[in-house]
């Protein structure tokens, strides 16, 4: 390349130079060690000596007074590109700092948790179950026979079928003859989860809910027993001196069998339109395991007997909140659910 057209480059070039990294590009193209000018150098061997003489100070002039504008545009843009640093950086410590949204966990498992202490204190374990169940376990198991209405689809049953004969189960109770088989008794568990019955949805009635299903079996189970480990449920967990009482009722699994009600939570029982002023609320099923159901658990029910209960972890939410509609906790509503 001859001088001229290298120097008219070169003062192009510079011109375009905005920032360190391009002046750095720049100066290794032409001031480096393998740069442009030293290429031209290197040319100048082939010249006549006077020619040599006078081009090669010219060159050396202008890369000289190149290296010097390099060097002033670089403290130039140096403190030009701190600054911009700066001012990007500047922390405004008096301004509010900006709130991380942290989710929380939603009020049913808050509950269930705290449920699944009080019984875990009481020496039950937490176990878990089939949601898809086969008709034999969420049934025939159960004492609950074949045309029986609770396994009606869509009167009294209200149950969910597949296409594959199975349901959703309808109750936790489909658990229980399953761990009979699975742990050597004495057994003491209790069976927290999702339920599914076809409900025309209202303020107590949702198509999915919770249970926690609690099973014992030992060898002397009695009625006594039942109604010890549920009061000591309750009174811890809604913190007051609760009491219950036992309703003769009917279930197909368990004989004798009862509706539990618990003395109203928010009047104390005198009578208020949370109960609707009976003093008493309606909690859970429960009763002495059915020897049938024993038997389907593969245990001998001359030697073992139990106990069995099933209750609403919605419902127990509900009482404990004052939540007035069961909607509510699978409605989204973020103004709900952030209060908890
Ligand atoms: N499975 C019953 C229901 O869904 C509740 C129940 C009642 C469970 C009595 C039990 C029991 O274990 O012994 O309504």
């Amino acid at each position: 390349m001859d001088f001229q057209e290298l120097k008219e480059n070169i003062n192009k070039e510079l011109e375009t130079v905005k920032n360190s990294r391009q002046l750095r590009d720049f100066a290794n193209a032409y001031l480096g060690k393998k740069g442009k000018i030293r290429e031209l150098f290197s040319e100048l061997k082939d010249l006549p000596i006077d020619e040599k003489k006078t081009l090669g100070e010219e060159i050396n002039n202008f890369s000289e007074n190149i290296r010097m504008q390099v060097k002033e545009l670089e403290e130039n843009l140096k403190k030009q590109e701190r600054q911009f640093a700066e001012n990007r950086e500047k922390i405004n410590l008096a301004l509010p700092g900006e709130k991380i949204e942290t989710g929380h966990i939603h009020p049913l498992t808050i509950v269930r948790r705290e449920i699944e202490n009080i019984f875990e204190l009481m020496g039950f374990s937490v176990v878990d179950g089939p949601e898809v169940e086969d008709e034999w376990h969420n049934f025939d198991s159960l004492n609950i026979p074949e045309g029986h209405p609770a396994r009606d689809a869509l009167s009294l049953g209200k149950t969910l079928y597949l296409e594959t004969g199975e349901v959703l189960r309808t109750q936790t109770s489909s658990s229980q003859t399953r761990y009979m088989k699975k742990i050597k008794p004495p057994i003491r568990i209790i069976i927290p989860g999702k339920v599914y019955r076809y409900e025309n949805t209202d303020a107590s009635h949702e198509i999915n809910f919770y249970q926690i299903e609690g099973l014992l079996v030992d060898k002397n189970v009695s009625v006594a027993n039942l109604k010890a480990v549920l009061e000591t449920f309750l009174k811890e967990f809604f913190k007051k001196d609760v009491e219950i009482r036992l309703r003769p009722s009917y279930f197909p699994f368990t004989e004798p069998s009862f509706e539990i009600d618990m003395s109203c939570a928010v009047c104390a029982g005198k009578g208020c339109p949370a109960c609707k002023r009976g003093g008493w609320v309606e909690l859970l099923g429960a009763g002495i395991v059915h020897p049938n159901v024993i038997q389907n658990g593969g245990l001998d029910p001359k030697k073992w007997k139990g106990f069995a209960f099933g209750m609403s972890l919605d419902r127990l939410t509900m009482m404990k909140y004052k939540i007035d509609d069961i909607r509510w906790f699978h409605g989204g509503d973020m103004k709900f659910l952030k209060q908890f």
